[in-house]
């Protein structure tokens, strides 16, 4: 595992637009597992600069989302389609049809994470994954529970998920019960897996997972014993870290 403690969440950013653009330029048709929530944003900016400059292309790329929430359509501005659409796939050269984000209308929620799983399969597993962090030490939506679940499944947000995300939504009462969500499995199998975290907000997060036990009651905790994953995270969100002695600084 590797720590960079990034000065800010602008150095933090660039640190992970980096390591995300060099794996596109040595591999032009990765498969790269992303993700939404406010950590991403500038990442996917600096990204979308880039190919706006011509440095950078993901014209061969193909994507595939973490999580949807569950009842969204992609025209609702709080879905995750709609994130992926505004933040990045707009703005970049990628062919739509290589973006994948698991679908909160299926009617059929079972039978949606069934052909999830089989998507990833078929796309030849994921090369980069991006992960943000939630205050609970959750991936994607895999919430804290008493086992990690593999594949792709239907999840209950916990209180601690529906009270930090409410910002995004008019009221508490408009952000969704149930979500799908990539299950720990393809997470766990992607080549490379870099985790971003900034601000005070996600310290005591940040100290459980990588500082702590494994443990499915901090769900990023199992990130520990991956072989190649990478933490981007600012000072802040590292303050809480007991052990330094990953940690390098740039
Ligand atoms: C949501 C997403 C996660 C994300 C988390 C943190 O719950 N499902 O994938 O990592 O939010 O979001 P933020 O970056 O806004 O703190």
């Amino acid at each position: 595992m590797i720590i960079y403690e990034c000065e800010d969440y602008r150095a933090m950013s660039r640190r992970a637009a980096n390591i995300i653009s060099a794996q596109v330029i040595l591999k032009p048709t990765s498969v790269l597992g992303l993700a939404t929530g406010s950590s991403p944003i500038s990442t996917y900016g600096l990204l979308a600069d880039w190919v706006a400059r011509k440095d950078l292309s993901f014209a061969q790329v193909k994507t595939i989302n973490l999580d949807e929430y569950k009842g969204l359509s992609p025209e609702h501005d709080q879905s995750y389609r709609y994130f992926m659409n505004k933040n990045f796939f707009n703005r970049i050269d990628i062919d739509m049809k290589n973006t994948h984000v698991p679908s909160g209308l299926a009617t059929d929620l079972e039978a949606e994470c069934r052909s999830y799983d089989a998507l990833i399969e078929g796309l030849g597993g994921i090369d980069l994954q991006l992960l943000g962090l939630g205050r609970n030490g959750h991936i994607g939506f895999n919430e804290p529970a008493d086992t990690f679940t593999l594949g792709t499944h239907v999840v209950d947000l916990t209180e601690s998920t529906i009270e930090a995300n409410k910002r995004f939504f008019a009221s508490e009462d408009d952000v969704p019960r149930q979500a799908i969500t990539m299950g720990v499995k393809h997470i766990m199998q992607a080549h490379r897996i870099v985790v971003i975290a900034s601000g005070l907000s996600k310290a005591d997060a940040v100290a459980a997972a990588f500082g702590g036990c494994l443990d499915p009651h901090v769900p990023a905790s199992i990130l520990q014993v991956h072989p190649n994953c990478i933490l981007c995270a600012d000072k802040e969100a590292l303050s809480k870290l007991p052990d330094r002695s990953a940690v390098i600084t740039v």
